[in-house]
This record gives C-alpha cells, structure tokens and sequence, in this order.
C-alpha cells in the first residue's frame, strides 16, 4: 500500500454488506473497503490499516449512523472477545447473511451450475449452544484501554480466549454465553482457587507456567469432560487442582489432565491421564449412543449437528442395499447414524483415538455393518484400497476447514460414485472442491445449516450426482 494510504481517513463510508469470513463491505473510488466491527447500513469514518491494489482494509473510528438492523449485543466482552462477533446483528439476518455467503462462494470459486439454495437451517438455541470450550491461562491478561489509562495496577493472571491476531494475549471471562451447563462455574473456580493458592499462569512468550489451558467438554445427557492442561510436570500442584475440582465438582463424569512440555498447546500426542471418573462422555442421537474420547472431535453444537446428519441421511437417500464411504469420520457419527440404512458403511479418519471411539461407538450400538480406518485420508483411499473393498454407492465426505486434498479429490473422480454428499464448514473450500468434482459430477441440492449463532461462520450440505 502506497505511504500515503496508510493512516488515510476515508470520511462517510456506507457499509453495504457481509462478505466471506464475515467481513463488511464498503466501497471507495471504485475499490472495495473492508471494515471491522461494523454492520451493513453503518455510516462510519473508515481508517485505512492495510491495502493491495484491489482492496482496503481498515477500522470505523467514528460512526455517524448506526444501521437499523443493529440490536444490542448481549455480552460484556463483546467487541473484544473473537468468540460472537455478530451480537449486534439480529438472528434472522445472521442467517441470511451465511445463506449469502455460500451463494457467493459458489458463484466466485465454484463457477459451476447450481440450484437454488435452499433457505438456511437456523440454530434452535442461539446461546449456549456449544458442546466445547478451550481456554487459556496466561500471566499477560488484556488491559482495556480504560484500564491502561487509569494507571491502577491489575491482576494480570487471566483465563479466557485470545484476543483475535494476538497469540500472547488473553482476555479474562466473566460470563461466557456460548456453553451452559457447568462451564462458567467451573472456569471461575479454577481461576479463583489458582489465584488463591498463588499457582503460576503460563507465560506463553516465555513458556514456562504451570496452568495452561482448560477444556469443557458437555452433552445433552448432562455428562461433563473437564481436561487441564499443565505446563509443568509438577506433582503436588497438579493434584491440588485436580482434587480441588473433584471435590467442588462431583458432578463432572471424566476429570482429566495432561502434562504438555511443548511449544504448543495440541495434545494428540500426549498421555492424557485420568484423574477421576470416565475417560470418556457419551453424546446420544436418535437412541445412539456416542462415545467421546478426550482427543475425539465431535461436532460443537449438539442439537444442530443432530439436524445436519439429518440433512446428510436425507441427501444420501438410503435404500438399505447400498455401500457408503464415510470420509474425515471423526468418531464414527455419520457413519453409525447411517448404518441402520445401509448394507455397509466405511469409516475414514486420521485421529486414530476417534477411530477407536469409532469402532467403539458401533459396539456399543450393536451395529456390526461399519468399517473403521485410521490414517491419513490421502494415504488411506488409494488404489490398493480401493481394489480391496466394496465400490462405494455413496460417498458422505466432512473434510476440516482446509477441504480434500487434491489427491482424495482425483480418487473420488476415478471411484466414479453415484453420489456424494459433501458437508462443509467452509463453503470456499467446499466450493474449490466441488470445482474440481465438476469434471464428472453435477450439483443438485445445497443446504446450510447454522451450527454456530453469533459467528459468520456456515455449514452447508451439498449433494453431488455423477453426470451420465
Ligand atoms: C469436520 S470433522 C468431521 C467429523 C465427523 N464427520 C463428524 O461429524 O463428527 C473433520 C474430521 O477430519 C479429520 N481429519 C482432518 N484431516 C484429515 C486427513 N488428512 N485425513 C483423515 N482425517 C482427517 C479430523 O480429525 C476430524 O475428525
């Protein structure tokens, strides 16, 4: 960006709608503005932080109108916090906004044919809806302007979320409208009780810190996983606050910890030690149960993952007889929902403690009709693979935010299924996917669904059919 941009106040911008990634949409002489933190129908002064050729991006420094679809944002951290950054944008508008976005993925990436989306899924609850919350602790807590200012001295010890672009800072949580259940409770009284017995918060530049980050995991049964992550390998500390949540919360089912050393807070390749309870909690759909292991993934909102797999069954249109590949299975949902409808389902995943939950889950259900695998998706569906195993009548593919690799892309093309069903947590990459299916498949069904209220963030199903 030329010198003379940077800084550049760009007086009364009209925000005119919500892009990808949830950013707002201004234009400038003919260049497109991004602007944080503001809602289509905004007035607002814009100052320009960065900038290519064919954007800018900036923030409102002053607003001169607020648009008339804003609603007052529920929580206390709002506007800090990463976690809901669309309070102020009421529900029915969110939802339009993420139907958009798929719209515009497909329409910008996909260049393909496709049919009318169909009218978004809504969340039935809007707060409180997430199964799953990491926090962090840290010794650097964010200071609000105002508290910078007051020159008062602060407790910098925190527990909470990083601030967004930020990696060392943290902003405590007083309330956190995105998990019930026990969630609060127990956060608060961690931080408390390692405030009051003088426990060191990790310092995450210098990385050294014996607390260092907590997970809450709940269900709908009202089971409850609480893992602590310490940074320190330090016995009596870490009984202390082990025993400490036992005995002020007998109520959670699986108590767990794990000792990480290393640079990074990711544990797949840790021992996760139990301290009290399960080393598991059980989710239940439709009468099945579901078996969650502390490194499993599993959907984050429960009731809302319950009506995509609905979506995916309908897209699937089991007749009973047919072989169904499910690809990235996490711990077998898709695949043991579907089962009961399928002459034999097939499980793909590279967590291979999801693929013992996997093949658990189906024990325990009593389905013997599914098939699990651990590794590397790219690894796994080869050649040889595909040579060894029944062709597959239906692909059911829920890849991570990156999307298929490549090479998974080309062996679906030459697996020449009749059909697959495509669930997606972000319709760009979906979008590139579907891009290179084209060349042997055609879109006929596309369905989002809103797993996450008060984020731009969309799922979407969509339903691909080979070509003749
Ligand atoms: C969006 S989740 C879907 C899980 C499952 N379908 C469900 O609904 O619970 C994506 C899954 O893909 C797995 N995964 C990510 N990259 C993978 C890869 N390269 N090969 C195999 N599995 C992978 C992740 O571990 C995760 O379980």
């Amino acid at each position: 960006m030329s010198r003379k941009m940077k800084n550049k106040v760009i007086p009364n911008l009209r925000i005119e709608r919500i892009a990808a990634e949830g950013k707002c949409v201004a234009h400038h002489e003919g260049k497109v503005v991004f602007v944080q933190n503001t809602a289509p129908g905004d007035l607002v002064d814009v100052r320009i932080n960065r900038g290519k050729s064919s954007f800018m991006e900036g923030e409102a420094i002053r607003f001169h109108e607020y648009s008339k679809d804003r609603i007052e944002p529920f929580c206390s951290h709002f506007g800090t916090c990463g976690g809901c950054k669309w309070q102020h944008i009421n529900y029915d508008l969110q939802k339009n906004y993420k139907r958009q976005q798929v719209v515009d993925q497909f329409e910008r990436i996909a260049k393909v044919e496709i049919p009318e989306v169909l009218p978004i899924l809504g969340s039935a609850k809007t707060q409180y809806y997430r199964n799953k919350l990491d926090f962090t602790f840290s010794n650097n807590r964010w200071l609000t302007r105002e508290e910078i200012n007051s020159g008062a001295q602060f407790e910098r010890n925190s527990l909470g979320f990083h601030i967004p672009k930020m990696f060392d800072k943290i902003i405590d949580i007083d309330h956190c409208y995105l998990q019930g259940n026990i969630s609060n409770e127990v956060r608060i009284a961690v931080r408390d009780f390692a405030l009051e017995q003088s426990l060191s918060f990790y310092d995450i530049r210098n990385q050294v810190g014996l607390l260092r980050n907590l997970i809450i995991r709940t269900t709908s049964t009202g089971e409850s996983m609480v893992i602590v992550q310490f940074g320190e390998d330090d016995t009596v500390s870490v009984n202390k606050v082990m025993e400490f949540l036992h005995q002020k919360f007998p109520q959670i089912t699986s108590l767990l910890y794990i000792i990480n050393l290393k640079k990074n807070e990711t544990f797949n390749d840790l021992d996760v030690v139990t301290s009290s309870g399960k080393d598991y909690i059980e989710e239940e759909m439709e009468g099945l149960k579901f078996r969650i292991g502390p490194k499993s993934f599993y959907q984050t909102n429960s009731e809302q993952a319950y009506e995509l797999y609905k979506v995916a069954r309908e897209f699937a249109d089991l007749q009973g007889d047919e072989v169904v590949f499910d690809l990235y299975t996490g711990t077998g949902t898709i695949a043991n929902f579907v089962a009961k409808n399928a002459k034999q389902v097939i499980g793909i995943e590279y967590v291979e403690a999801a693929i013992e939950d996997a093949k658990l889950n189906a024990k325990v259900n009593g389905i013997e009709n599914t098939q699990f695998y651990a590794g590397d998706l790219k690894d796994i569906l080869t050649e040889d693979f595909v040579r060894n195993h029944p062709k597959p009548d239906i692909v059911i593919t829920d890849p991570p935010r990156a999307g298929m690799h490549e090479d998974v892309v080309k062996m679906l093309l030459k697996l020449e299924a009749p059909k697959i069903v495509y669930v997606s947590c972000n319709p760009a990459t979906q979008a590139r996917d579907v891009a290179w299916l084209s060349e042997k498949y055609s879109v006929d069904k596309i369905q989002p669904v809103d797993m996450f209220p008060q984020t731009y963030h969309v799922e979407n199903v969509v339903r691909l059919t080979l070509k003749p």
